[in-house]
């Protein structure tokens, strides 16, 4: 079983979605750790009702120390809204995943991030939406694309319907499909693309 680390700083959904894959087992997978940068983030409430290890970590090296004290093989971002550092990446390099609420390269970049994402889309008027699996490399929601999943936002009536429907419809199935693919070894990345070794039937 792989040892997970979720970084999380708010409501941590999507965290809820891989506690729950983890225990049904589907995950080849064990959640050793959830961090967060911020004491009240509804995140770490949610990991310890899972009788999962949940710290609220700021510094960077106590971070990393924390991560190898755990043997961490793979760190999931599900709504983290800190840097990480350069040290870090070099420590992880490929072992980090994102999920980012829109279909990359739409919507992404500095700035984007949470409901603020949904805003844009929304005043843009995008008839499609979606939500993008990543790799996690220096430059900002720039890293070698996993998963994506384009859904009808058509109906949505303000960008936070929009942020519930891609959350329930799209992050909450692609982020565990994403985790599980790693962690049963059939992510491979190649010049800067991810290449997914799908199950033979
Ligand atoms: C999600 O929309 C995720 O894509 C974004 O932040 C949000 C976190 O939601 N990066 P939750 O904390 O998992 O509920």
């Amino acid at each position: 079983m792989l040892k997970i680390a979720v970084f999380v700083s708010g409501g941590g959904t999507n965290l809820q979605s891989l506690i729950d894959a983890t225990q049904a087992g589907s995950i080849n997978g064990e959640i050793v750790l959830v961090v967060s940068n911020r004491k009240k983030a509804y995140g770490l409430k949610r990991a310890e009702a899972a009788g999962i290890k949940a710290e609220c970590i700021k510094d960077d090296q106590l971070l990393i120390q924390r991560l190898k004290e755990e043997g961490v093989e793979l760190i999931v971002l599900a709504g983290y809204l800190a840097i990480i550092s350069d040290e870090l990446l070099q420590l992880y390099h490929n072992k980090i995943i994102n999920i980012h609420p829109s279909l990359i390269p739409s919507f992404c970049g500095p700035g984007f991030y949470g409901l603020h994402v949904h805003e844009h889309a929304f005043q843009r008027g995008v008839k499609v939406s979606g939500a993008t699996v990543h790799f996690v490399s220096e430059v900002v929601d720039g890293g070698p694309i996993i998963l994506q999943q384009a859904i009808d936002v058509s109906s949505a009536s303000s960008p936070e319907e929009m942020q519930q429907m891609v959350l329930n419809q799209v992050e909450h199935r692609i982020l565990p499909e994403a985790v599980r693919l790693f962690c049963d070894g059939k992510l491979v990345v190649e010049n800067e693309r991810v290449k997914i070794l799908w199950e033979e039937h």
